[in-house]
Parts: C-alpha cells; structure tokens; sequence
C-alpha cells in the first residue's frame, strides 16, 4: 500500500504541519464566557501558544477582552462535548455550555474561566497583545501563567 502522496495545491501545505490534537479554548470577559474547540493551537516556543479565534465566533471578543484564556486537551471520553463544543455558537445559543452536557470548574485566582472537566492538560495562559497578528489572522498568542 503506498501511504505517500503528493501534495498538489498550495493551500493544503498545513496537512504536514497543523498536526497537533484539537483542544479546547476557555475564554472570559465582562461576566461572560465560553469554550470552544480549536485544532489551529500550537507551541510557539518553550510557554508560549498560538491559537486561531475566527472572528465570527462568540469567543473572539471574549479572548480580545480578557486578560486570560484556557487550552486544554480533552480526552476520547468527552469526544462528543468537543463536538458540541466545537458546533454550536453561543451567538446561536447562549445555554451553549450548560447544553454541551461538559462539566466544568474553576480553579482560584481564575474564577471566571470555565475548565473542563474529562481533559488531560490544561494550561492558563496571559494573552500577549498583537494586534496586527489578531485583526489579520484571527491569531492569538498566551503566555503560560497557570498549569
Ligand atoms: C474539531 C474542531 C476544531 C476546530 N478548530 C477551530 C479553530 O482552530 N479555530 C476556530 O476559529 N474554530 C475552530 N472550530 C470551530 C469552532 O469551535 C466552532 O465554530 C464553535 O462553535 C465556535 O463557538 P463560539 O461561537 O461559541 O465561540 C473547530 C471545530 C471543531 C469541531
């Protein structure tokens, strides 16, 4: 079987390179707050990560407005809350959380960001301001604070 094949158009070069697992983002501001899924997160050095927020989404003015904001890896176990995570605005529908049948907590000093529950790692992270990057990509760069 020969498992190797070309890649024959220039916007499928993420294939080789967006191969990390999808996770889930927890975003808070101003007494609201949201979780979504994101396979567009990566390190960026030792504990700094990139995530991609479309600027559609519910979470976008929340992870622009807040100084914080969660990544964490869900486990097969909540598969299907990940799914729902990731399928459901809360512009759709604001019980989008308590829908998602997703437990959550929190952890002190971050008491308005929703972690999940059934996840591996989770990591707190201090948004570092790039403006530029944020309006041109929907890209959004955290300094780890919190594991
Ligand atoms: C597996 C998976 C991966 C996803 N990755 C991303 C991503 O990296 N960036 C993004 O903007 N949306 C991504 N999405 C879509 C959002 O999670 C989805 O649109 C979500 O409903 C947005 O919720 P919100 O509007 O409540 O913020 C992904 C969805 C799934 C199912």
């Amino acid at each position: 079987m020969n498992c190797i094949k070309p890649i024959t158009n220039l916007s499928d070069i993420y294939r080789p390179f967006n191969i990390g697992a999808t996770t889930l983002v927890s975003t808070s501001s101003d007494g609201k707050t949201d979780v979504m899924a994101a396979a567009w997160a990566c390190a960026l050095n030792y504990d700094m990560v990139s995530v991609v927020i479309d600027s559609t989404h519910y979470s976008r003015p929340l992870i622009e407005r807040g100084k914080y904001f969660a990544l964490q890896l869900p486990l097969a176990q909540i598969a299907d809350k990940v799914m729902y995570l990731g399928s459901v605005s809360k512009n759709d529908d604001p019980e989008k959380l308590e829908k998602s049948g997703a437990e959550f907590f929190t952890v002190p000093g971050f008491e308005d960001l929703p972690l999940v529950k059934g996840c591996g790692v989770w990591v707190i992270f201090e948004r570092v301001p790039e403006q530029h990057v944020e309006k041109a990509y929907d890209l959004f760069i955290g300094k780890a604070v919190r594991v």
